[in-house]
C-alpha cells in the first residue's frame, strides 16, 4: 500500500507556485501543505520585528534598524522589543537597574565553569551554562499563560539577558587561565561584558561598537533559533529550556555559526592578492561562501549595510583596514552576477571584521550573537505564551506500509 493512498493529498508549496500531487487540485489545500524548510509557512504572529526581504528592510516595532543603530542603545532596544514602545527616561532607567541587579551569577555556576575543559567549544559551554542557570531560579518551573505566568516568564527573561554576558566572558577567562572578573553593576551591558572579558574598562568607542552589534542582532523574525525557542515554550516548558534550545540551534554554521566561518575564511585568504583565486576556487567547487545569501533577504541585508560602514570605521581606528578591504573585495566578486553568484552579504559578513576589531576571539563570535539574540528569543517566547498553541507540524511519510516483522534469525 502506498503512503499516498492512506493520507490526505499533500500539497507541494514552492516559492514560485503551489502544485498538488493529485490531478484535480482544490482551490484551497484540503490537507496539510508540504513546505520543505517552511519558507512559505507563517507559523506565528509577532509585533517585534518586520522584514521585507525583497526591499532589504528590517524594523523593530516599526522603527528602521538603521535609526536604532544610530540613536538607540541595547537596553532601550530590549525595552522596545519587550514592550512594543520606546521607553520614557524613567522606564529605561528602571529596566537598566533591573538588569544590572541580575548581572551576577551564582557561585555554583562559577565553580561549574572551572570544571569545563579549556578547549571546550564556547557554544557548548554557553548552552550548558544557560541550562544550568535554571537550577538556581525557583521560578523556572513549567510556564503558565495566566497574567502571573507571563510576569514570571518576563522576570526569567530579564535574568537570562542580564547573566548571559557574565557566562560568556568568564568562560573565556577560565579557558585563558585568567581569574574570574565579577560584573560591574554600574556599567551598561556592552561595557560590562568588555570589562569582564578583558579585566579593564573599555573605551567609549569600543563599548558603543559592541552596543551597536547587540542592537543589530537582537531580533529577526521567525529565524531558526527563534522558532526553536517558540516550539519549546509552546509546550509550556520553562524559559531556560527555551533559551537552551535556541542557543543550540543558533550554533549551526548555516545560522549563527556563519560569523566565525567568515573570520576563518578571512584568515585563510590572508592577503588581497589571494582574494580572487580563493573565492573563485570556492565558487568553481560550488562551495558556500559564508556570510552571503539569506533565506529572506533577496536585497542587501539592512544590518549589513550599517555594519559595513561601521566595520570600515573600526577597522581604520584599530589598524585592521586590510581586513575590511579584503571583505569589500570578496563582496565585489560574490555579488557580481557573472563572476560570482549575484548574492548579497548578510549580517554575519561584516560582523566578523567588527568583532575581530573589538578584540573578541573568533570562536566567541556566535556566543556574541546569542548574547544579543537572547532578548529577541525571550520576547518571542513571551508572545507565544500570550497566545499559545502547541506547535506540532506533520511529516510527509515516505516509508513502506504493512511491512512484515521479520524474526531475527531470518534477517540479512
Ligand atoms: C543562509 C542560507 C542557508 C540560505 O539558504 P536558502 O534560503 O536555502 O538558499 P539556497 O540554498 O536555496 O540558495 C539559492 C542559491 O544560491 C546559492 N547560495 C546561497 N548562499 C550561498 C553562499 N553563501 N555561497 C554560495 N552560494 C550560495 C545556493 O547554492 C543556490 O544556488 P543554486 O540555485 O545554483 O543551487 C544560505 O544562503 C547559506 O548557506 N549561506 C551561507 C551561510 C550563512 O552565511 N548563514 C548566515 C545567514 S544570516
Amino acid at each position: 500500500m502506498s503512503a499516498a493512498s492512506t493520507q490526505p493529498p499533500v500539497t507541494i508549496q514552492t516559492s514560485a507556485s503551489t502544485m498538488s500531487t493529485t490531478p484535480a487540485a482544490p482551490a484551497a489545500p484540503a490537507g496539510p501543505i508540504f513546505d520543505k524548510g517552511l519558507a512559505n509557512t507563517i507559523a506565528a504572529e509577532t509585533q517585534m520585528s518586520f522584514i521585507d526581504g525583497g526591499k532589504g528592510v528590517l524594523e523593530y516595532v516599526g522603527i528602521e534598524i538603521d535609526a536604532l543603530a544610530r540613536n538607540s542603545t541595547y537596553e532601550e532596544t530590549v525595552y522596545l522589543l519587550w514592550n512594543t514602545k520606546l521607553p520614557t527616561q524613567a522606564e529605561l532607567n528602571a529596566l537598566k537597574s533591573a538588569l544590572q541587579a541580575e548581572y551576577e551569577i551564582p557561585d555554583a555556576i562559577y565553580d561549574m565553569i572551572k570544571s569545563f575543559p579549556k578547549d571546550a567549544v564556547p557554544m557548548h559551554a554557553l548552552r550548558t551554562l544557560v541550562s544550568a542557570l535554571a537550577l538556581h531560579d525557583a521560578e523556572a518551573t513549567s510556564s503558565e499563560t495566566t497574567p502571573a505566568g507571563i510576569e514570571s516568564a518576563k522576570r526569567q527573561a530579564l535574568r537570562l539577558v542580564a547573566k548571559t554576558p557574565t557566562l560568556i566572558a568568564n568562560f573565556d577567562r577560565h579557558r585563558s587561565g585568567k581569574a574570574f572578573v565579577r560584573p560591574n553593576k554600574s556599567y551598561d551591558i556592552a561595557t560590562n561584558f568588555l570589562w569582564m572579558l578583558n579585566g579593564e574598562k573599555p573605551t567609549e568607542a569600543m563599548s558603543r561598537g559592541l552596543d551597536i552589534c547587540l542592537i543589530l542582532h537582537a531580533d529577526h523574525g521567525l529565524n531558526a533559533s527563534t522558532f526553536a525557542g517558540r516550539v519549546t515554550i509552546a509546550t509550556l516548558s520553562d524559559m531556560y529550556s527555551a533559551m537552551t534550545t535556541a542557543v543550540g540551534t543558533l550554533k549551526g554554521p548555516l545560522h549563527g555559526g556563519a560569523n566565525e566561518e567568515v573570520m576563518i575564511m578571512l584568515d585563510e585568504i590572508g592577503s588581497m592578492d589571494n582574494v580572487e583565486p580563493y573565492i573563485k576556487g570556492k565558487l568553481e567547487r560550488k562551495e558556500l561562501i559564508m556570510g552571503f545569501g539569506h533565506r529572506v533577504y533577496k536585497a542587501y541585508d539592512p544590518r549589513a549595510t550599517y555594519l559595513k560602514t561601521f566595520a570600515k570605521q573600526i577597522a581604520t581606528d584599530t589598524g585592521n583596514i586590510k581586513l575590511f578591504e579584503m571583505s569589500q573585495k570578496i563582496e565585489g566578486i560574490v555579488l557580481d552576477a557573472k563572476a560570482g553568484k549575484g548574492i548579497f552579504p548578510n549580517v554575519d559578513f561584516y560582523s566578523a571584521t567588527t568583532y575581530h576589531c573589538l578584540g573578541i576571539k573568533t570562536d566567541l563570535f556566535t556566543c556574541m550573537f546569542a548574547m544579543s539574540r537572547m532578548s529577541g528569543w525571550a520576547g518571542h517566547c513571551i508572545e507565544q505564551l500570550q497566545d499559545n498553541r502547541l506547535i506540532r507540524p506533520q511529516a510527509k511519510y515516505n516509508g513502506p506500509h504493512e511491512a512484515p516483522y521479520v524474526a531475527m534469525a531470518q534477517r540479512s
